[in-house]
């Protein structure tokens, strides 16, 4: 048995945090952040939005999509760094808010690479049979960790979600495979210090400003594109597949230098990768199945396509999936 995608689904808020606002916000400007980054506006949450709003919202829209009822669902998985409470899951909060009386689910803590983390748990759940279907969420409030005086992290983040559901399937069509790393020597060139059990709150974090996202964003460059390259490459390689294979490739949005060097290194068209750090900057675990559902919108993927997602992130994390896309 398989797992296959049955719907896919997207929450961006409103607001909108453009380059020229944070010109006026903090030493940049235009033109450094679109050639260093790729990145022209951001979302950003509304005060009282928090991560299990924007979840609740995608959770929703996939039941509608589906016809399914709340009743229906057997398992919520959350892929976020920024969760609305330490104790507590969001995926809890999501459960209740839409009424899923009969699922269980968890948060899962892999930075950039949770949703590609949380596709591979709710994979395994429903390809194990126990499971029928699985909600897989990934998103962030990136804002509300994010030092708005510091333009080496400020520039880069946005908030928002995307989501899918799962279910079974007996054919050809689903996950095929997927690669997965954690190198947690890394640790140490992307984190929030503060507020986890290592430094709890205190006067001295805040003052510290140590609730916020610290990034050494040159190291953190240079592993992300050596490691979303590889990993990109090698699931192919092990499924005796080239870049011409493939239909689409959704990697995750934090650097279009980045994004650049893991196509390049699959051979891949620029046609054949999806790109929308332009409009959103780094969700974090929202930019895959955002970027699906817009794959999804735009008739990018259809019946018997193959979809190659590829992520890296704090932690380090880094993996790939591969996806033999149904009719979503
Ligand atoms: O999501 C998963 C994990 N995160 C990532 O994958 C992010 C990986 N890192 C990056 O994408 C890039 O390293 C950044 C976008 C964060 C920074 O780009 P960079 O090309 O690595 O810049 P840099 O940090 O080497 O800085 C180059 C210069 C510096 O000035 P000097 O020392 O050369 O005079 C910085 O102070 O650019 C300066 N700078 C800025 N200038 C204007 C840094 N940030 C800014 C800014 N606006 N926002």
């Amino acid at each position: 048995m398989k797992a296959k995608v049955t719907a896919t689904a997207r929450y961006l808020p409103e607001r909108v945090l453009t380059n020229f606002d944070l010109e006026k916000m903090v030493d940049t400007n235009n033109e450094w952040i679109r050639s260093r980054t790729g990145i022209e506006t951001r979302h950003l949450v509304s005060e009282g939005e928090a991560t299990s709003d924007m979840g609740t919202n995608i959770a929703m829209q996939l039941l509608e999509k589906t016809g399914k009822s709340p009743e229906d669902i057997d398992l919520i998985l959350v892929a976020t760094s920024t969760p609305d409470y330490l104790v507590c899951a969001t995926a809890a909060l999501i459960q209740n808010n839409i009424g899923a009386k009969n699922a269980w689910g968890f948060d899962i803590a892999a930075a950039c690479s949770g949703f590609i983390y949380a596709m591979e748990t709710g994979t395994k759940m429903v390809e194990s049979g126990r499971y029928k279907n699985a909600i897989v969420i990934g998103a962030d409030t990136m804002s509300s960790i994010i030092d708005y005086t510091d333009r080496n992290t400020c520039v880069i983040f946005g908030d928002g979600g995307g989501g899918v559901l799962l279910e079974q399937s007996d054919d050809e069509i689903g996950i095929l495979d997927s690669i997965l790393h954690t190198d947690g020597s890394g640790s140490q060139y992307l984190n929030v210090p503060a507020g986890g059990s290592a430094h709890p709150a205190s006067k001295d974090t805040i003052e510290n400003r140590m609730h916020y996202v610290h990034q050494d964003g040159k190291t953190v460059f240079k592993f992300a594109v050596k490691n979303m390259a590889d990993v990109s490459k090698q699931i192919l390689d092990q499924n005796n597949l080239t870049g011409d294979d493939l239909k689409l490739f959704i990697p995750h949005q934090a650097n279009r230098r980045i994004i650049d060097a893991a196509a390049k290194r699959c051979g891949l068209a620029e046609d054949k990768v999806l790109i929308n750090i332009n409009k959103y900057g780094n969700t974090t675990a929202g930019t895959i199945p955002i970027a699906l559902d817009e794959a999804v919108e735009t008739n990018r993927l259809q019946k018997g396509d193959l979809l190659l997602l590829a992520a890296f992130g704090g932690g380090f994390t880094w993996g790939s999936m591969l996806i033999r896309w149904g009719d979503a």
